[in-house]
């Protein structure tokens, strides 16, 4: 590990290796992921990249469309900004080396819930896959950056560590860099950095069910929170409606750009239902579509709906989703002839640490990019591919923001040693997991889909009791990942259902059977 760098990425995913590789020219990168370096959501993500590509689309219909499902809450000179940018970071990803799909030597765009036109640029159906290809090949080539797996950022380095009150009151308050857990070694290093990047993703796992891999335990929002950065609009989790669902499965996405080619939604008796729900259909932005789901399984008791994409010749199915195609036909389901069987699963966090338009937080030389942050963009609902765009196109401000502070910036360097003095090895390590499966069920059964304050009291109950149980373990034991994981989504679902008790209406993705209209008054961001 270095002794110390100008810029420190925290995450290995679409945003923190844009970022890396525009900031790599201008110093030293260090990137530090904790795990594998491809292990990311943007590995899995299906759909794509939406962007204004063809003649018959246009600017204003992609704001417009992004405006329409955020509800009222997105920032409209960030929409344009980032809409705008589209085009540009798309030939970016390319030029790193990214290969999306083309038909007659044109880009082929997909089309997605929520999309007036054809937009999604995709690289067949793993277009993340391919994007981490890319830009870690990319990284890897560059003598500047640095890429350290399994290293766990547990502590934004702040004003605090260095003796000072921090309150949230505290308007100078500066990041050095990060305290990182060697999970090889088991030893804590401290980078200093002159700035740092919090690109650690979403927190779909606070879910019990959710698409998201295991890495998304929402560490960076939560590090930001106890380092008391501005955090907002929590209340927004959004649950894609077609998750896989096979019992005893790992949860997989059946991409929305499946529905996107036709595709119908099916009771068990095979009839389509979406109609009655929204003259859209099964092409509604997906808050709609989810809630339609879940309203019919709470009805019927049935488990599931399905998917029917049999309308398609099996050439085309086979050659529009092979890795769906695949990956359902090892659950025994041939999707070129059967339907699919899908539920709601927890996706996307639309909230997280407050940006500027230049991707800077309420930090000093603290910076955030991805699903970790809050821009403004998504509003109350994100449309569908627009997050891997906001990522590139936010990484992008970002950076050119932390090159010119890094110009002038000098490292801290008495930043004390990570203490875990006096602490045992943990006996009942155990007690992490039944926590922290108790917790993902809490969040599902009463902070889901369809929400009341009964439900939100009982789960600020429920986890207020287990976050005094891993305060007092946390207290008494050496660090280890699953421990810190399990603070982080504690945290997390803590800021979800505060953020969910203070929303007195219903707005995008936050629907309460308590206020189930919209209200003008609650038209506000929830911060925290
Ligand atoms: P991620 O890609 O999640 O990367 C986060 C990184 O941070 C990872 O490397 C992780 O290991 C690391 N990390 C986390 N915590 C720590 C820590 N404490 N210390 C060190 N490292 C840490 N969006 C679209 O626009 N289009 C799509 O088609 C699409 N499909 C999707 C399909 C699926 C199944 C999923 C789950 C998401 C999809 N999304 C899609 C959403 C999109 O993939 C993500 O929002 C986006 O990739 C987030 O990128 P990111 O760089 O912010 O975070
Ligand atoms: C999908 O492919 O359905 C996911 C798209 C997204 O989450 O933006």
């Amino acid at each position: 590990m270095p002794d110390n760098v100008d810029f420190l990425v925290i995450g290995s995913g679409a945003a923190g290796l844009s970022f890396a590789l525009r900031v790599a020219g201008f110093g030293s990168v260090a990137i530090v992921t904790k795990k594998e370096s491809a292990e990311s959501n943007t590995n899995y993500a299906q759909g794509g990249l939406a962007s204004v590509m063809d003649h018959e689309d246009h600017f204003d219909l992609h704001i417009q469309d992004t405006m329409t499902a955020g509800a009222g809450l997105c920032r409209p000179e960030v929409v344009e900004l980032v809409v705008r940018n589209g085009p540009a970071v798309v030939q970016e990803l390319r030029d790193w080396g990214s290969d999306f799909t083309t038909r007659n030597g044109k880009l082929d765009l997909g089309r997605e819930g929520g999309h007036t036109r054809n937009r999604i640029v995709h690289a067949s159906d793993l277009t993340g896959r391919e994007i981490e290809r890319a830009m870690l090949e990319a990284v890897g080539k560059h003598p500047n950056i640095r890429i350290f797996e399994h290293h766990f950022a547990l502590e934004l380095i702040t004003r605090h560590h260095l003796g000072d009150k921090v309150t949230w009151q505290t308007k100078d308050n500066k990041c050095y860099g990060a305290y990182v857990f060697d999970t090889r070694t088991n030893t804590v290093e401290t980078i200093p950095a002159k700035t740092t990047l919090v690109a650690t993703g979403g927190v779909g796992q606070v879910y019990l069910h959710t698409t998201n891999p295991t890495i998304a335990t929402g560490d960076g929002i939560a590090m930001a929170y106890r380092a008391k950065a501005e955090i907002a609009n929590m209340e927004f989790m959004q649950f894609h409606p077609t998750s896989l669902a096979v019992p005893g499965a790992n949860s997989f996405l059946i991409s929305e750009a499946v529905r996107g080619k036709g595709a119908r939604l099916r009771a068990k008796d095979g009839n389509t239902f979406m109609k009655k729900y929204d003259p859209r259909a099964e092409l509604a932005p997906r808050d709609i579509v989810a809630r339609a789901i879940d309203h019919h399984l709470k009805k019927t008791g049935e488990s599931c709906v399905y998917l029917d994409v049999t309308h398609l010749t099996p050439g085309e199915i086979r050659d529009s989703f092979p890795h769906i195609t695949r990956t359902c036909l090892e659950h025994g389901i041939d999707i070129t002839r059967q339907w699919i069987p899908v539920v709601p699963a927890a996706h996307y966090l639309c909230g997280g640490i407050v940006t500027d338009t230049r991707g800077a937080t309420s930090i000093e030389a603290l910076y955030c990019a991805g699903e970790a942050s809050c821009t403004g963009l998504h509003g109350a609902n994100r449309l569908a591919s627009n997050s891997l765009l906001e990522a590139v196109v936010f990484s992008k401000r970002a950076a050119e923001n932390a090159r010119e502070y890094a110009r002038a910036a000098t490292c801290q360097n008495d930043i004390p040693q990570w203490d875990d003095s006096g602490t045992v090895n943990a006996e009942e390590a155990i007690l992490i997991d039944h926590n922290k499966r108790e917790l993902q069920q809490i969040m599902w059964n009463y902070v889901g889909i369809v929400r009341s304050d009964l439900r939100l009291q009982r789960a600020h109950r429920r986890t207020g009791l287990i976050f005094e149980e891993t305060e007092d373990f946390y207290q008494r034991t050496r660090v280890s990942e699953s421990l810190c994981e399990l603070r982080n989504m504690i945290a997390n679902a803590y800021m979800i259902i505060r953020s969910a008790l203070s929303r007195k209406e219903s707005r995008g993705l936050h629907y309460t059977t308590d206020y189930p209209e919209q209200r003008e008054s609650e038209r506000k961001d929830t911060i925290i």
